[in-house]
């Protein structure tokens, strides 16, 4: 799920309408740039919340809502804009819920204030989160909350020095969570070969390609319509009229292009990382959100880059066979991400967030 579909599709769409990307500083940039804007010293529940919803997100549908009370803020899903095609059971959806409930401690740790987030299965479910008193100093990993973001692009290649691995998996220990890094060309070959099959089950259906082309933003108006979604040009790709993208994807978003764009993206990797929930329900993949949240965090600490890789596990019958590949086949693996650093120049729009308005509800 994700631009990492229209990355190829709309390069190969730019060649053919002669159309330029719009990168310079832009109101774009500046709307970016205020929604990633630092916290004050002690910030309101609404500001914490601003920081909570930077995380990472599905299609970045921003699927979350929180209600504040005194003392506590709830986190609760938005099934309004639920992605029924690539994740039917909610999957990704309560992954990224642990994302933002991840961010949103860090922030109220770096800010004074401690906070213990307790979930509760009832309903649609729901995570409350207690906020007290703390003298918790600001963390690496707050600190880094507004500079992370996902870079589908290639990579330059070098290989990781293993202290920062260390850091890494340092970073994302969270309980009821298992990660298993992979750095070693053969196997990330055989991690790309199930990214390749996942990606063909995918582009066979045309509910679910019809599904990524409504989240997909392809130009900043239509990004900052709707502040939401998967904008073109934070892919590295070129921006295009929505009418000439709509019409575009289907010509040029090929199977093909596709899985050779990954095993590009794949060969320009330094690792690959995979995270497995201790059980499949909503609690754990929050857990795994949170866990995923520090680890990217820490990717941004280190000056790396990361891109999201879900295709082994979005589809069911691939992920069975990538389970057992990882050598546990009575699990069900969560996330996979792959992660290097940048080739110089690289630096691509950062995403959007809905305004803060919008997903807090007040009691
Ligand atoms: C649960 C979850 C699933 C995701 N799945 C994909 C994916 O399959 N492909 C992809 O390129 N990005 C994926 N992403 C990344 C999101 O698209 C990205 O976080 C979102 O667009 C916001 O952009 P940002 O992370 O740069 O702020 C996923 C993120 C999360 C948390």
């Amino acid at each position: 799920m994700s631009t990492r579909r229209e990355v190829m599709a709309l390069g190969a769409a730019s060649a053919v309408t002669g159309c330029v990307p719009s990168l310079a500083k832009s109101t774009y940039t500046s709307l970016a740039e205020t929604i990633r804007s630092p916290l004050a010293a002690h910030p309101d529940s609404v500001e914490l919340i601003r920081f909570a919803a930077l995380a990472g997100n599905g299609h970045n549908t921003q699927a979350w809502r929180f209600v504040v009370a005194p003392s506590r803020i709830a986190v609760l899903p938005d099934l309004s804009r639920r992605t029924p095609v690539v994740d039917p059971d909610d999957h990704h959806l309560f992954v990224s819920l642990g994302c933002a409930v991840e961010n949103l401690a860090l922030a109220a740790e770096g800010t004074g204030r401690s906070a213990k987030a307790v979930f509760n299965a009832a309903g649609e479910g729901r995570l409350d989160v207690e906020l007290g008193q703390s003298r918790s100093s600001p963390s690496n990993l707050f600190q880094a909350i507004p500079r992370r973001q996902c870079t589908r692009s290639e990579y330059s290649g070098a290989a990781v020095p293993l202290a920062d691995i260390k850091q890494l998996e340092t970073a994302c220990a969270v309980d009821g969570v298992s990660i298993v890094i992979e750095t070693a060309p053969p196997k990330l070959n055989a991690i790309r070969d199930f990214v390749v099959q996942g990606n063909s089950r995918q582009m066979e259906a045309p509910a679910f390609c019809e599904e990524l082309k409504r989240w997909i933003r392809f130009n900043e108006k239509d990004a900052m319509a709707s502040r939401d979604g998967l904008f073109s040009a934070a892919s590295g790709s070129p921006q295009l009229p929505t009418w000439v993208g709509n019409a575009m994807f289907p010509l040029v978003f090929t199977e093909k292009s596709e899985n050779d764009k990954y095993a590009r993206q794949m060969a320009s990797s330094s690792g690959v990382a995979v995270f497995i929930g201790d059980k499949a329900d909503r609690d754990h993949w929050i857990k795994v959100g949170r866990s995923v949240q520090r680890f990217t965090l820490q990717i941004a600490v280190l000056g790396m880059k990361y891109a999201v890789i879900n295709q082994p596990i979005e589809v069911a019958s691939v992920r069975s066979g990538f389970a057992k590949w990882l050598g546990a086949p009575n699990a069900r693996p969560d996330f996979v991400l792959r992660f290097g650093y940048a080739k110089l120049d690289q630096n691509l729009p950062k995403s959007l967030r809905r305004p803060v308005s919008d997903i807090v509800v007040r009691t």
